[in-house]
């Protein structure tokens, strides 16, 4: 199967120069090219020029006329927690009447409310209802997905949660990246000791055995998991071949980011809450900072300080954080736009936090994330010439071709 994608009007290929990730001025650096055509065979992007070599010529099978249409790198969406079940409509609405997310999780709401509705949903419907989810997802232009586990909480529910991962992955034209993310919180009828003992004795050889996730999550803040607990679940995770990423300084500034940087995490998520001293201890760590904005707007809760972290040299990547909680929608094209209006990001520096950046956050930007010969054939197309109009024309879903490891991707 050869595609050529001919003549857009502009491709945006985000093209890293060889770096991981984008980062300080570089953030707003986009590698634009106009009137380009593209090639891509066996999920590889082969060529990119003006008009394409005879000698490839001959293995077009699939052409797509891309005038008045701007190429992007597929879009990555690179933290949400998509496998879910039940839904939280009701504590959002307390949440409106001016409840806070922490008061209704100590009410015995919030992430254990989530927990038993999959308790008592079956795998096969999680599942459909997951499916569902990434389909809308991908809708918006997203190509690659980061999903979480922990809202099962034991051995049993967590695995399956993962298990529906690695099944869709398989399954849907999508990458999805599976994360254990069992300590998200404390279930109840555990004591605190007995719990962690499970996820560092029974959870992590057994997602290990069978392969089920690349990356170990957890939550560290007041009332969940402190510093040194996650240095401990972090290290065993490590022992197991997880690579660590870091739910931290969500509402309060407790020692996460050094202990995540510590650990050599690949990134640090959230951040709406960080001190001068937080903001020193990622600057040239390599960490990712994975910001989260449609929380600060769903929970009306600070929005993080990307502007600093970028002046900083930090790489800054956006991700939607999908999840009945806290952010209750799958478009990224809404978080990119709020990464615009109320992180102060520009057009250029946002475009790389989907793409780039965020392919960095899942240690996969040599492989995806850009638009360079030899990466995978992961391009989606909007209908405009110019790339400002998907930030600028807000509210609308502008997405008009979707790539796929080299192949068009019909979503309906
Ligand atoms: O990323 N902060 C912790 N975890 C999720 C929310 C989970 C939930 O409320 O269900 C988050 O915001
Ligand atoms: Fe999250």
């Amino acid at each position: 199967m050869g595609l050529l994608i001919e003549n857009a009007s502009q491709v945006v290929t985000c093209h890293t120069r060889g770096r991981k990730f984008k980062a300080g001025k570089f953030q707003s650096e986009l590698g634009l090219l106009k009137n380009t055509s593209i090639y891509a065979e066996g999920g590889k992007i082969k060529w990119l020029g003006s008009k394409l070599p005879k000698i490839l010529m001959n293995s077009v099978t699939h052409v797509i006329d891309a005038k008045g249409k701007c190429v992007l790198p597929g879009l990555i969406d690179s933290h949400t927690h998509i496998v879910f079940a039940g839904s939280r409509a009701d504590e959002f609405s307390m949440r409106i009447k001016g409840r806070t997310y922490e008061e209704i999780a100590k009410a015995g709401g919030g992430i254990v409310s989530t927990v038993k509705a999959v308790h008592s949903t079956t795998k096969a419907k999680i599942k459909e209802l997951a499916r569902k989810r990434i389909i809308s997802s991908m809708s918006f232009g997203v190509t690659t997905i980061e999903a979480k586990s922990g809202y099962g909480l034991d051995t049993k529910n967590e695995l399956k949660m993962l298990e529906i991962i690695n099944e869709l992955n398989s399954e849907m034209p999508v990458d999805l990246y599976a994360t254990f993310l069992g300590a998200h919180s404390f279930p109840k009828n555990y004591s605190r000791k007995e719990y962690i003992d499970e996820i560092l004795y029974e959870m992590i050889p057994l997602i290990a055995k069978k392969d089920l996730a690349t990356f170990i999550d957890a939550f560290c803040e007041k009332n969940y998991f402190s510093p040194v607990e996650i240095i401990r679940i972090f290290m065993q995770g490590m022992k197991f071949g997880l690579v660590p990423k870091l739910h931290t300084n969500q509402f309060n500034s407790i020692g996460g980011i050094e202990a995540a940087v510590r650990c050599g995490a690949l990134s640090v998520d959230h951040l709406e809450i960080m001190k001068q001293s937080d903001i020193n201890s990622l600057a040239n760590s390599g960490v990712i900072a994975v910001v989260l904005p449609a929380v600060s707007y769903f929970l009306d809760i600070p929005y993080a300080p990307a502007r600093k972290m970028i002046e900083k040299n930090i790489p800054v990547a956006i991700a939607t954080d999908f999840n009945p909680g806290s952010a209750m929608s799958e478009n990224i094209q809404l978080a990119m736009s709020m990464g615009v209006h109320l992180l102060k990001m520009n057009c250029e520096e946002v475009i790389n936090a989907v793409t780039i950046n965020a392919a960095a956050s899942l240690g996969i930007s040599h492989y995806t994330g850009s638009i360079e010969k030899g990466k995978q054939a992961d391009m989606v197309m909007f209908d405009t010439p110019n790339y400002k109009d998907i930030l600028y024309h807000f509210g609308v879903n502008q997405l008009w071709c979707t790539i796929k490891n080299g192949y068009e991707i019909k979503l309906k």
